[in-house]
């Protein structure tokens, strides 16, 4: 579809002389050389996660990082999305870890394996997934009966996916990471040895590594295992490994498994873009001094639907992660090359044959969309609230309600008068939008330092509404991740016991309800009134491309807060606030005639568009919400 030449299978290339491929593979080390059946091979790497990128394109992403002159993809894998809940396994789309390694075996390019449990990586809670929270006794990523039981159940399986590609079968997997960083958190060894007997048993004999940042490599180290530190400043931190590390088994040669190019974003009035950094210079003196590197991220991709964690936490604010992964990386969210690709590809050429990278594929802009209506087509809230659905006597979190990602609805109808601020015992999960009647009474946010009050004055047979948003959960989040309302509610200090009901909106993220979107001919009747309850907007664009010509940004003009979905596919959530202001549309989940939901879930009376923008842009603007916070 890309207009390009396909020259997959040009197989595996090494810095010296190729040996003779055995039957079986093998990957080894000594103390400075790595050897991919016995001949000398230099990790030239990259991390591309295929859970943030649309499984159609993934092809093209690996052939841009061999066109870079790199030869080994680092994938973090999250569990979350693979076992949505527990025991029922989802490898399918996006989650199909075979053909994952499938692609990069074709590409002619080899694989090193991140696959938790637990990854970090800017994901909701780094890639655990939620329902952990209803296991007893669960603490996560220790040596936990509960925690080691259900990781290993999920390694079993994802390593039942990958049998056919471990280097000792023959395939592109060459080493397999043991936790993630964990040497910042903690230094059990007994966990650390649980954690790779178990992936030992999920990937038979593929040798393993840990992954730490500088400070951090002693406590995170296993005996056995290459230990490898990460992060930005490679002359200063590639060096730190053998002053920490003395254990020879865990010595062999150095590498830097995270070169971190820039940074995430979060979402935030005053957050800003993280733009593309040249780390050409580290890479050119890695390579020259025999040392082997992952650049991360080469390219991020998008955190589709609710797929983007946050950072800090209770009792600090928490900032969300954009569901742009765009990360500043050398190929940008679309698998276009950044500024800086071509000046990384330079660097890495300086130390390999010319013949061995071959030529950047060219690739057609991305498409702009004229603008086209968007017009009220269903509430979200369902019309009759005087029977509570999933009743209960006192508020329970997302996860008590079998919902881990999106919205849920708590409705409580009121018995008796009370007045006063609204307050939740253990603070907004995320974000809370409070209503009296169907009447927006004001936003309570965990985003803010100093929240917002909210105050209230239900009479007898008044029914307050909490629409409760799950922002994502902390990424390094051990405090308790829980989401929706977790204890109480009260109203001027009173607490609201009896009569709750909760209605979950998982938007294809499951939950009680199972996240349905409406359906039908819609329009009828909808109202959108100021200060009222959230809409779903329906549009329809047409398109005449194919593929990566196709793909588009598309922007919500007028829109506050929202989720957008195009052809059924969650693309994410929307924020005025930014910086991200356009979500990426993949033209591979276009067709000649397009259907755009729209949740916006602070509408205004008024006519709404959307269009496609070629060129995307970054920007803020002030928070409409934050009335008296700060
Ligand atoms: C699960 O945990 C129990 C202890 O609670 C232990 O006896 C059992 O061996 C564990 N199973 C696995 C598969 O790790
Ligand atoms: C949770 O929801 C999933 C998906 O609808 C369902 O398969 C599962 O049985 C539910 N679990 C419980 C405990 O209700």
């Amino acid at each position: 579809m890309y207009a390009s030449s396909v020259w997959l299978g040009v197989g595996a290339w090494c810095l010296a002389s190729a040996g003779a491929f055995a039957a079986a593979g093998s990957f080894t080390w000594d103390r400075n050389n790595f050897y991919l059946n016995d001949a000398k091979y230099t990790i030239i790497g990259g991390q591309i996660d295929p859970q943030r990128v649309p499984r159609e394109y993934w092809g093209q992403r690996l052939q841009m990082a061999k066109a870079m002159g790199l030869n080994t993809i680092f994938s973090y894998l999250y569990w979350q999305d693979i076992e949505p809940y527990p025991g029922q396994f989802d490898f399918t789309g996006m989650n199909d870890v075979a053909a994952w390694h499938q692609a990069i075996k074709d590409a002619g390019m080899k694989a090193v394996l991140r696959p938790g449990p637990y990854v970090c990586a800017e994901r909701d809670w780094g890639g655990l997934p939620g329902w952990l929270n209803q296991i007893p006794n669960m603490k996560i990523r220790s040596n936990n009966a509960p925690f080691l039981n259900a990781s290993a159940k999920y390694l079993a399986k994802v390593g039942e996916q990958l049998r056919d590609y471990l280097v000792t079968n023959d395939g592109p997997i060459l080493l397999v990471q043991v936790e993630n960083e964990y040497g910042y958190v903690g230094n059990d060894m007994n966990y650390k040895r649980a954690l790779s007997d178990a992936l030992f048993a999920a990937f038979p004999k593929i040798k393993q590594y840990t992954n730490d940042g500088a400070s951090a490599l002693k406590s995170g180290y296993l005996p056995g295992a290459l230990s490898v530190v990460d992060g930005s400043g490679p002359k200063n931190g590639i060096p730190e490994r053998d002053k920490a590390i003395t254990d020879p088994t865990s010595l062999g040669p150095l590498m830097d498994g995270e070169v971190w190019i820039t940074w995430f974003d979060t979402w935030g009035p005053k957050s800003g873009h993280a733009g593309a950094a040249d780390a050409s210079g580290d890479i050119d003196w890695m390579l020259s001094q025999g040392y082997h590197f992952s650049i991360y991220m080469f390219h991020g991709g998008t955190s589709f639907g609710f797929g983007g964690g946050s950072g800090g936490g209770s009792p600090n604010p928490i900032t969300p992660f954009t569901t742009s992964y765009d990360y500043g990386a050398v190929l940008d969210e679309t698998g276009r090359p950044a500024s800086t690709y071509s000046r990384m590809r330079s660097a890495i050429a300086k130390h390999i044959p010319a013949s061995s990278i071959p030529a950047i594929p060219s690739l057609p802009p991305l498409q702009s969309i004229p603008s086209f209506p968007l017009t009220p087509f269903a509430p979200l809230f369902p019309t009759t609230t005087t029977t509570p659905t999933n009743p209960s006597d006192t508020p329970l979190p997302m996860e008590a309600l079998n919902q881990t990602f999106g919205l849920t609805l708590y409705t409580h109808t009121a018995t008796t008068s009370s007045s006063g601020a609204l307050t939740l015992t253990n603070g907004p999960r995320d974000r809370v939008i409070v209503y009296v009647n169907g009447a927006r009474k004001g936003v309570l946010d965990g985003i803010y330092r100093r929240p917002a009050t909210v105050n209230v004055a239900l009479q007898a047979g008044d029914v307050l509404g909490l629409l409760v948003e799950n922002l994502g959960r902390v990424d390094n989040g051990f405090t308790d991740q829980r989401k929706g309302v977790v204890g109480d509610v009260a109203v001027g200090g009173r607490v609201l016991r009896g009569g709750w009901g909760h209605v979950g909106f998982g938007l294809g993220f499951g939950g009680p309800e199972g996240g349905v979107l409406p359906e039908g001919e819609g329009g009828d009747g909808v109202v959108v009134r100021e200060g009222g309850e959230p809409v779903w907007y329906k549009g329809v664009f047409a398109n005449g491309k194919e593929g990566m010509a196709a793909d588009t940004f598309l922007e919500l003009p007028g829109g506050v807060k929202g989720v957008v979905f195009v052809n059924g596919h969650n693309l994410g959530r929307y924020w005025t606030i930014g910086p991200q202001q356009q979500l990426f549309v993949p033209g591979a989940w276009l067709k000649e005639t397009n259907e755009v939901l729209v949740l916006e879930l602070e509408p205004k009376p008024g006519d709404r568009v959307a269009r496609g923008l070629a060129v995307r842009t970054w920007g803020n603007n002030p928070d409409p919400d934050c009335n008296g916070c700060s």
